[in-house]
């Protein structure tokens, strides 16, 4: 991983660079960083704030060979390699919110976008997409936006180097992909719901068709997480947003 790297001053979002080279053969593992994003995307269509020289804007192409539905594992993966290397650079108090946030307390500090092209039942190629909320300050950011978010630099008072950031990740993540194509998912689960601040707090789930209140208790090994509702029962749903833990 990040043998090939390309890095470039501005782009629109650096999925599509990605998206294309993918396109185009590119293999596993290339990578694509941009300064600046002048269209950057977060999930459910939300827009993602990139200034130029402040944040890390990170795209990677993948190509496991892994049947689609469990394409959800592998965002599960990116978060914990990225919880584990922010906490080592920052010693900062990281922790996951499912399915795909990282915060320090309340607020969101990275998160990651996983957009697949398949082919039949395979997959064919995965574009990890991961922001790092990492030097912005205040003034980065709309009122509304610094209720619900802040940086790495705004949580620990001092600046941080995204080069060694980026290092870092891929450090981790390496390692944890490979045991996950080598031994799969299952060793994956504890180490998640060890960083998960989303574990045993009843908060609001909402799903394509409803919203409801419930406590995450952990992860299935498909991926999805299971969740306790109000009368006991319990469920394992793969994809939802959920509320602020409570
Ligand atoms: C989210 O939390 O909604 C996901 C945010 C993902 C942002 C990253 S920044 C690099 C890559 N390019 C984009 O346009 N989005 C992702």
């Amino acid at each position: 991983f990040g043998q090939q790297i390309n890095v470039y001053p501005a782009v629109d979002s650096t999925q599509n660079v990605a998206r294309e080279a993918a396109e185009q053969g590119a293999p596993e593992g290339t990578l694509f960083i941009a300064e600046q994003q002048l269209s950057g995307r977060g999930r459910m269509g939300r827009q993602w704030v990139s200034p130029a020289g402040k944040g890390i804007y990170l795209s990677m192409i993948l190509r496991p060979n892994v049947a689609i539905p469990f394409a959800p594992q592998l965002t599960l993966l990116t978060a914990v390699a990225l919880c584990r290397s922010l906490r080592t650079i920052t010693a900062l108090p990281i922790g996951i919110k499912w399915p795909n946030d990282l915060l320090i307390g309340q607020q969101k500090i990275s998160g990651i976008l996983l957009e697949s092209a398949t082919e039949d039942t395979r997959i064919k190629y995965i574009i990890a997409g991961i922001g790092i909320s990492v030097n912005l300050t205040e003034k980065d950011y709309t009122e509304q936006l610094l209720v619900k978010a802040t940086s790495l630099r705004l949580a620990a008072g001092k600046p941080f180097d995204r080069a060694t950031i980026v290092g870092q990740f891929l450090l981790e993540w390496e390692q944890l992909y490979e045991s996950y194509l080598a031994a799969g998912f299952q060793a994956i689960i504890p180490i998640w719901e060890a960083l998960s601040v989303s574990l045993g707090k009843p908060t609001t789930i909402t799903t394509h068709n409803e919203t409801i209140v419930a406590t995450p208790i952990g992860l299935d090994e498909s991926g999805a997480i299971r969740i306790q509702l109000e009368d006991g029962s319990e469920r394992a749903i793969f994809s939802a947003e959920m509320g602020q833990p409570n």
